[in-house]
């Protein structure tokens, strides 16, 4: 049987006759935007990352360009980024008519740091946006002592790391604005697309409601030019149902990095595949289990005949995509260059058993070192 990268259709499976009970409640309602369903969730959610509003919205990236938006971030400002990212985090600056100014990133993390995002402040730096890339935290305390210090927002993508901590607060509770997004394969998510804005700010909360729907709170008048971007309620009702299961899926992803840390012990390979490593303070929710080895195109593919799904990603990090070239002079981002050319996701989820990490493991040692002597 082939071991799947993720695992989602398994986590749907495991709960589908309550999500069938409460979609077909929400279709008995009649009310299938915003609404009461949509804001039970806003409730629930923003009291599990411990914040003070949640405004869901259409995706992630919307749910990014409202929070900038929603800051003040438009044009003439510059936002620091890492450029070790989905694209959708440097497109909703763009989008805001701010400029990305992209910054590296820690290999061992791929994550950015004070350091890294003070070496590309800029006198017109407005914002910093962290990204909590693959579910491994983003050092968050220097983060905030960063941007206070400079007088700057600080933005959090949380898309991929919904439940993660960092000093035991919630991924989502240090910025000015967070965004998630709950796109399907994402550690919390819906059955299509959905997002969300998390702060603790009124007035941030107060701007990106009003954004959501049209710069409109009566349908009537306008007091903003906004956007249509707004949950669905059937997507909030299966969030509802995913919200108080996400710590367990969380433990079980930890736990299959356990499982993966001693496979490669055992095996002898901890020096050419190197495993996430978590920051201090930090705990990881492993959205994807990216790995660090040499040649892993070789590997995805000795993985693949073993009926194993791996993957590079972000292998053309931002800065060298085409759109994104005008942004990019004389960037310079080692790290960043280094994570995009050596990463290796392995096969991760909640569902995954931990003899998982057992049969990859076996099948990266056979590639790399041959088959077991006799
Ligand atoms: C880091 C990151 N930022 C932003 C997004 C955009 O989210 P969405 O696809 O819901 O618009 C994603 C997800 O796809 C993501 O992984």
């Amino acid at each position: 049987m082939t071991v799947t990268l993720f695992d989602t259709h398994a986590q749907i499976e495991s709960v589908r006759p309550e999500l069938e009970r409460r979609i077909a409640e929400v279709i008995d309602t009649g009310r299938f935007i915003l609404g009461p369903e949509v804001a039970a969730f806003e409730e629930e959610f923003a009291r599990y990352l411990g914040v003070r509003h949640v405004v869901g919205v259409a995706n992630g990236t919307d749910a990014l360009t409202l929070s900038l938006r929603a800051l003040g971030i438009e044009r003439g400002a510059d936002v620091v980024v890492p450029s070790f990212t989905f694209y959708a985090t440097a497109e909703a600056i763009v989008n805001v008519g701010a400029k990305p100014v992209f910054c590296d990133v820690d290999l061992d993390t791929f994550n950015i740091t004070a350091e890294t995002v003070e070496r590309a402040l800029t006198s017109a730096t407005g914002a910093v946006v962290a990204v909590h890339l693959f579910g491994m935290p983003a050092p968050m305390t220097e983060l905030r002592e960063l941007a206070d210090e400079r007088g700057i927002a600080l933005v959090e993508d949380a898309a991929q790391a919904a439940g993660a901590r960092i000093d035991g607060k919630r991924a989502g509770s240090f910025g000015d604005a967070a965004s998630f997004s709950f796109f399907p394969s994402k550690n919390l998510f819906c059955l299509g697309d959905g997002g969300a804005i998390a702060t603790s700010r009124d007035d941030v909360a107060e701007r990106a409601r009003l954004l959501r729907t049209h710069g409109s709170r009566d349908k009537q008048s306008y007091a903003a030019i906004g956007v249509n971007s707004r949950l669905d309620a059937i997507q909030a009702a299966v969030l509802r149902v995913l919200l108080p299961r996400l710590d367990e899926a969380n433990a079980a992803r930890r736990a299959l990095a356990a499982a993966y840390e001693e496979a490669c012990a055992t095996a002898g390979l901890d020096g050419e595949v190197r495993l996430p490593a978590a920051a201090p303070g930090a705990e990881p929710v492993h959205h994807l289990y990216v790995t660090r080895v040499e040649r892993p195109d070789e590997l995805v593919r000795a993985l693949s005949e073993a009926g194993i799904e791996a993957r590079s990603l972000y292998r053309a990090p931002i800065h060298r995509q085409p759109p994104m070239a005008q942004f990019a002079a004389g960037a310079e981002l080692p790290g960043t260059d280094r994570a995009a050319e050596t990463n290796l996701a392995l096969p991760m989820g909640p569902t995954h058993p931990p003899e998982v990490a057992r049969r990859v493991t076996e099948a990266l040692r056979a590639a790399l070192c041959g088959p077991p002597r006799p």
